[in-house]
C-alpha cells in the first residue's frame, strides 16, 4: 500500500519554535513513531507532508524509503493528501496517518487495512464519551453516509458521539478523483479529507469502519499537557510488557525507557531508572535506583548500585557497578571487575576481577586480570592535543594517588607506589615509586600572631 503521513501543521499549542512533529515521545519525535509503525505495513510508497518548520521536518526523518512533499500554504486535510498524489501507486491502495498520533499499533492499521481490501474506503473510529472537536461519523441504517466536522455539525449532529480519528484506508485511483472534487465551502473555508466519505457513497464503493484496541492509540498531541499523558500511556505500556515478561519493577510508574530494552529472566530495575537507545540486561541483572544506561549490555548477575551512568558500555557478569559509578563509551569489562564510587571508565577494557573502587579516572587503558588500582588513579591519557593508552598487565597492584602518564605500561604483578607519578614504564614483578623523601624539620616553630598584628 500506500502511506500517507499528514505533518504540515503548525501545533500552535506546544508553544514552541520545533514543529509538533518532532517533539520526542519517549526520546523519539512523533513523526518517527508514525512512520516506523507504518513501515511495519511494508508500503510500497511512504509519504510525508510537511509545511510549517520549514525543512527541519525532512532535515530531521530523512531515510531511503521515504519521499516529502511540501504543502505550502496549508490548506486542510484534503489538501494535503492531494500533495502527495503524484507519489502514489494507483495498483495499491492508500493509508492516511497523521503525523501527531504516535502510538497507533501495527494491528491496528493492519485491521484497517484488512476490511479496506483494493475497492474500500475504511475509516478507524471510536466512541469517545465527549466528542467534542472531532469529525463525527453519520450513519443511516447502520452505514456511514458522512463525516461532519464539529464546526459544521447541526445539533443532532454533534450529539453522535462516533468520532473520525482521521486514519482511513481507500483505493487509490478512486482517492485521487474524488480529491478532485473537494471544495472549501464549509465552516473553516478547508479542503476537508473527510468528505472523500460521501464521494464514496456517491459512487457506490462500500465505507467501512474499523476500532483500535485502545482508545489512546488515536490520540492526538496538540499541547505539551497532550505529550505528558501520551508519553505517560506508552510508558505504562513499556513496563506492563516488561513485568508480563518476568522483570521485577520496584514501581512501574517510575521507569522510562527511551529505545528498546531487552530483560533476561529475574531482572530487577528500582525507581527512577532511565534507558535509552538500545539496552540488554541479561539473567539476574539488578538495577538500582536512579541510574541511565544508554546503548549498553549488562551481563548475567551483575548487579549495578544506584545513581550510576553508563553509556555504550558492555559490563560482564557477576560485576559490581556503582554506586555513582560512570560508564563511558568504549568501556569494556569482563567478569566480576568492581568499579565503585565516582570512577569513570572510558575506552578502556577490563580483564576479569579485577578492581577501580573508589575516585578515580581509567581512560583510553587496556587492565589485566585481578589487578587493583587503588582510590585515586588517574590515567593521564590527553596532552592537549593527542590521546595516548595506558596498559596495565595481570596482578598489577596501582597504588592510591597515583597518576600513569601515558603512553606508559605496568608490567605483569608490577606494584605503582602510592602517590606515584608514572612517566616511564613499571617493570614486572617490582615495586616502582616515585616520591619525595618524607623529611622531619626539627625544631621547627609554626608561626603565631603578634597581639598588635591585625
Ligand atoms: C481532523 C479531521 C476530523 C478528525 C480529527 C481527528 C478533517 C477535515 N478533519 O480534524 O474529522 O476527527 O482530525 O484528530 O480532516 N494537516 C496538514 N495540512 C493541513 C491541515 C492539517 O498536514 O493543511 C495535518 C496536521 O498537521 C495534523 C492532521 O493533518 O497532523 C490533522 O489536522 P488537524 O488540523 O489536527 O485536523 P482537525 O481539524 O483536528
Ligand atoms: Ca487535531
Amino acid at each position: 500500500m500506500n502511506v500517507v503521513i499528514l505533518a504540515a501543521g503548525m501545533g500552535k499549542r506546544m508553544q514552541s519554535a520545533l514543529p509538533k512533529v518532532l517533539h520526542p515521545l519517549a526520546g523519539k519525535p512523533l513523526l518517527s513513531h508514525v512512520a516506523d509503525a507504518a513501515r511495519t505495513l511494508n508500503p510500497r510508497q511512504l509519504c510525508i507532508v510537511y509545511g510549517h518548520g520549514g525543512e527541519a521536518v525532512p532535515e530531521r526523518l530523512r531515510a531511503e524509503d521515504t519521499v516529502f512533499v511540501r504543502q505550502e500554504p496549508q490548506l486542510g486535510t484534503g489538501h494535503a493528501v492531494m500533495q502527495a498524489v503524484p507519489h502514489l501507486d494507483e495498483s495499491v491502495p492508500t493509508l492516511v496517518l497523521y503525523g501527531d498520533v504516535p502510538l497507533t499499533s501495527p494491528s491496528t492499521l493492519q485491521k484497517l487495512a484488512n476490511a479496506a481490501g483494493a475497492d474500500k474506503l475504511a475509516v478507524l473510529t471510536v466512541e469517545l464519551e465527549d466528542p467534542t472537536g472531532y469529525g463525527r461519523i453519520v450513519r443511516k441504517n447502520g452505514n456511514i453516509i458522512g463525516i461532519v466536522e464539529q464546526k459544521d455539525a447541526d445539533e443532532s449532529q454533534r450529539a453522535i458521539r462516533e468520532i473520525n480519528t482521521g486514519i482511513m484506508v481507500a483505493p487509490t485511483a478512486m482517492l485521487k478523483k474524488w480529491l478532485c472534487t473537494l471544495s472549501n465551502n464549509n465552516a473553516q473555508g478547508e479542503y476537508y479529507l473527510t468528505d472523500i466519505v460521501s464521494r464514496a457513497v456517491g459512487d457506490s464503493v462500500e465505507v467501512v469502519s474499523t476500532q483500535p484496541a485502545a482508545e489512546w492509540e488515536t490520540l492526538g498531541v496538540n499541547s505539551k499537557v497532550q505529550l505528558a499523558e501520551l508519553e505517560r500511556i506508552h510508558q505504562r505500556n513499556v513496563a506492563r510488557a516488561l513485568l508480563e515478561h518476568g522483570v521485577t519493577l520496584a514501581d512501574p510508574e517510575r521507569l522510562d525507557v527511551r529505545g528498546t530494552l531487552t530483560c533476561g529472566r529475574d531482572v530487577f530495575i528500582d525507581v527512577g531508572c532511565v534507558f535509552e537507545g538500545n539496552v540488554s540486561l541479561e539473567e539476574g541483572a539488578s538495577i538500582g535506583a536512579y541510574c541511565i544506561i544508554k546503548n549498553s549490555s549488562v551481563a548475567a548477575g551483575t548487579q549495578i548500585k544506584p545513581f550510576s551512568h553508563i553509556e555504550g558500555a558492555s559490563v560482564g557478569p557477576r560485576c559490581l557497578i556503582g554506586p555513582y559509578a560512570r560508564l563511558r563509551p568504549g568501556t569494556a569489562l569482563s567478569d566480576e571487575v568492581h568499579v565503585g564510587n565516582f570512577v569513570e571508565v572510558k575506552n578502556s577494557s577490563v580483564a576479569a576481577g579485577s578492581k577501580a573502587n573508589h575516585l578515580s579516572y581509567i581512560g583510553d587503558t587496556t587492565i589485566g586480570s585481578r589487578v587493583n588500582i587503588g582510590a585515586g588513579t588517574i590515567t593521564c591519557n590527553y596532552d592537549g592535543v593527542n590521546k595516548f593508552r595506558t596498559v596495565i598487565e595481570d596482578d598489577a597492584f596501582i597504588g592510591s594517588d597515583s597518576q600513569l602518564v601515558a603512553p606508559v605500561t605496568v608490567g605483569k604483578g608490577a606494584t605503582v607506589g602510592a602517590g606515584t607519578t608514572l612517566t616511564k614504564d613499571a617493570p614486572a614483578g617490582k615495586l616502582t615509586v616515585s616520591r619525595a623523601r618524607q623529611s622531619t624539620i626539627e625544631g621547627w616553630q609554626r608561626p603565631v600572631k603578634s597581639s598588635n598584628q591585625s
